[in-house]
């Protein structure tokens, strides 16, 4: 195992992992699950699905654990209203985070004494975003998408969701909040950020949004309270081999 990494509160580590893991490495996440966990894995009939709950919960246990020095059987999470999870109880020195699945990737963000949230999607060409856009953008979303040209719209509607996403998941809101009375910045070029609350206009204050680098084919954002943070791209690879690699 490799050192633990420093978190200050100015950083945020995105942790890219992949889900489909060998059978053995996924038995090992399994024994780590909470008995909760494990019951909602098994309601899962899809083999797949229930496959990359485990992993993904495993692999949270697991990076979770070389933060707090901790065994992962032995964390244990709340959860919020809308069922967000965070660590219960103290001793975890501020540690927050939230996790997104995009295919057959997980992306976990890790940060001290700030709220933060993070989505990520595998695109997909055939996406009705028209429609999507209609129903779920706020109007400057929606008139800054439709300008552009057509060969430019699917990813900059990528890049919008996940940054509204990722702020919906910030809160913890899901969707008990109208996600067409938040507007984020979404056109090629513009610095992601949420532009502005219908409800709360102090709120774009208080967030900072940011692009999170992730393979071909896929897009991802962050959404952090405070400043704009510096990020750390980490990468858990060849777990078998190397438990936990940084960097
Ligand atoms: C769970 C939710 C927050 C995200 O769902 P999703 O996009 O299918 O899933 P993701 O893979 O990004 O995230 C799932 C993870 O988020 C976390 N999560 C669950 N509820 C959450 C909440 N209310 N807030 C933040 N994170 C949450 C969990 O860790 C979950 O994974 P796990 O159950 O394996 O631990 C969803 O219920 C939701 O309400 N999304 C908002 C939808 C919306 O209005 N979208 C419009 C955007 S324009």
């Amino acid at each position: 195992m490799t050192g633990l990494p420093d978190l200050p509160d100015g950083e945020v580590h995105l942790w890219l992992a992949p889900l489909a893991v060998e059978p053995d490495e996924l038995a090992r996440f399994e024994e780590l699950l909470s008995h909760d966990e494990g019951a909602r894995a098994g309601r899962l009939l899809d083999r797949e699905n229930r496959n990359r709950l485990i992993a993904g919960r495993g692999l949270l246990r697991t990076i979770l654990g070389r933060y707090l020095e901790k065994p992962p059987a032995e964390i244990r999470f709340a959860y919020g209203e809308q069922g967000k999870p965070s660590l219960a109880g103290e001793g975890h020195h501020g540690l927050a985070f939230n996790l997104s699945h995009g295919g057959e990737l997980l992306l976990l963000a890790v940060a001290r004494h700030r709220e933060v949230g993070v989505d990520l999607e595998q695109m997909r060409d055939d996406l009705p975003f028209r429609e999507m856009a209609a129903r779920y953008f706020a109007s400057p979303e929606r008139a800054e998408l439709f300008a552009l040209p057509p060969q430019t719209q699917l990813r900059a509607f990528y890049r919008c969701w996940t940054r509204k996403e990722a702020y919906l998941k910030g809160c913890g809101s899901g969707f008990s909040r109208p996600s067409d009375s938040f507007a984020v910045s979404l056109l090629p070029g513009h610095p992601p950020a949420l532009i502005e609350h219908r409800d709360s206009p102090e709120e774009p204050d208080r967030w900072s949004i940011a692009d999170v680098p992730v393979p071909p084919g896929c897009c991802a954002a962050l959404a952090v309270t405070g400043g704009q943070p510096s990020l750390r791209n980490l990468s858990w690879t060849n777990p078998a081999k190397h438990p936990l690699i940084f960097g």
